[in-house]
């Protein structure tokens, strides 16, 4: 048997695209249900994104979000560029007139976000399972999904948002043939590891070395987050603390600076990978963040792209459901693409520039190191690297 309902949007996934979206539209008096398959805990405690662009900030201050972010985020003026055995500052305020980033992580966002959902008497399900979206061809798709205690649901809906990230069921449920996909996928995968020691930089170091790539960025003062390229079908067993620290301390070093080492909290192995779906709607299944598209982390984009969607989507669908106009719904797909091809070519850019390629390629790395000492020497260069890094198309709540 199962228990029959409606909504005005079913919201399939809790990450931070399926929540924001939720508390969005609840600021314009639409009524939404979550439905996420892991458990809260699970959610609000799984390690990804850690960087901000100053829009996604403003946009997360503009609809209420921002006190806790505003206490403990680290607001950083530029990063620092290292190859060659030599470091670089990249100063964003002077070169972009006055944009920045901060550190704020993904888990902090989400647990944010689930607090101020259910503070609101928000529908929100986790560990539900057999979750489907069906009727795609009316104007009333419905929602289906067990929930924790076993019963099933059948929620009917006036919209539905896949927000359910790049391994969800709702990109695959769109009409066979109807979606385009473009696609890239690296010959190398990122170790991070999350450890309990304060940073050893004041802003964030992208390292290229001829051994590789890596990467020290930071949670808060008291924890590092640190990143190292490694083969694509590397095994986690392979590294141990001790050579994980070793590799840091070699890609990273320059003469002067030391890495301060502490206990490994977490470490994981995460594929490098483009990918864009093409269009990220079908009548009134709209697609958002991680489930339409994916970059390779080296541009610090995909949160920040999954925040710029569900801003364009909750505005196109409270026209939509508010006012009947369908402009902006129809609209949708263009408008987000537009934002994913450039953070695309962008985090193409920076992760083709600064990883090696497992197969030596003296040519391709002596066009990298052109690339990077252009980019430290042009005040044009760095410009470019600036714009995108902090947010080319900040998102916009009217
Ligand atoms: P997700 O966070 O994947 O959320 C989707 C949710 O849907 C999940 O909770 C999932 O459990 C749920 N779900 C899936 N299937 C179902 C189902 N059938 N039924 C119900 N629920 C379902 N981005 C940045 O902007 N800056 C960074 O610094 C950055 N660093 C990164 C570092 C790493 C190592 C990685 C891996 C990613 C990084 N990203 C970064 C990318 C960022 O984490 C993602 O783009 C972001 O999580 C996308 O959010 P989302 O809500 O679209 O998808
Ligand atoms: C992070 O803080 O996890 C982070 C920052 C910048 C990146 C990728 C990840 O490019």
């Amino acid at each position: 048997m199962s228990v029959t309902a409606s909504t005005q949007v079913g919201i399939v996934g809790a990450g931070p695209a399926g929540l924001l979206l939720s508390h969005l539209l609840a600021l314009r008096g639409i009524d939404s249900i979550v439905v996420e398959n892991r458990s809260r805990a699970y959610c609000e405690a799984r390690q990804r994104a850690g960087l901000l662009e100053a829009g996604t900030v403003e946009l997360l201050r503009a609809v209420g979000l921002g006190d806790r972010m505003d206490a403990e985020g680290l607001e950083h003026g530029g990063i620092y560029l290292q190859f060659a055995g030599e470091r670089h500052h990249i100063d964003f305020r002077d070169l972009t007139g006055g944009r920045w980033v901060t550190i704020y992580a993904q888990t902090e966002i989400v647990k944010d976000l689930i607090r101020a959902r259910l503070a609101a008497g928000a529908q929100l399900e986790f560990e539900v399972s057999d979750t489907e979206v069906a009727e795609l061809d009316t104007d009333h798709p419905v929602l289906r999904f067990t929930d924790a205690g076993g019963t099933r649901h059948e929620v009917s809906c006036e919209a539905i948002a896949g927000c359910d990230g790049f391994h969800g069921i709702c990109r695959d449920s769109l009409p066979p043939g109807l979606v385009q996909v473009a696609e890239r996928s690296y010959p190398y995968s990122w170790l991070g590891i999350l450890a309990t020691v304060p940073p050893s930089t004041d802003e964030l170091i992208y390292s290229r070395h001829e051994d590789g790539f890596a990467l020290h960025t930071m949670r808060t003062p008291q924890v590092s987050r640190l990143y190292l390229q490694v083969p694509a079908d590397e095994d986690i067993a392979r590294w141990p603390d001790d050579r994980i620290w070793d590799e840091l301390r070699h890609r990273l070093g320059v003469p002067g600076w030391e890495l301060k080492e502490g206990p490994i909290a977490e470490k994981a192995i995460s594929p490098m990978r483009s990918f864009v779906a093409s269009p990220m709607r079908y009548r009134r299944l709209f697609l958002a963040g991680d489930a339409a598209h994916i970059v390779p982390p080296t541009g610090a984009k995909g949160l920040n792209l999954a925040i710029g969607d569900v801003t364009a989507l909750a505005a196109a669908l409270t026209d939509l459901l508010g006012q009947a106009n369908p402009d902006p719904a129809n609209a949708y797909s263009d408008t987000c693409l537009r934002r994913v091809w450039r953070a695309t070519h962008f985090s193409w850019w920076m992760t083709s520039m600064l990883h090696v390629d497992p197969h030596p390629d003296p040519f391709e790395a002596e066009l990298q190191l052109a690339q990077l000492r252009y980019v430290i020497a042009s005040r044009a260069a760095a410009t470019t690297l600036a714009e995108n890094y902090t947010g080319y198309f900040p998102p916009h709540w009217p």
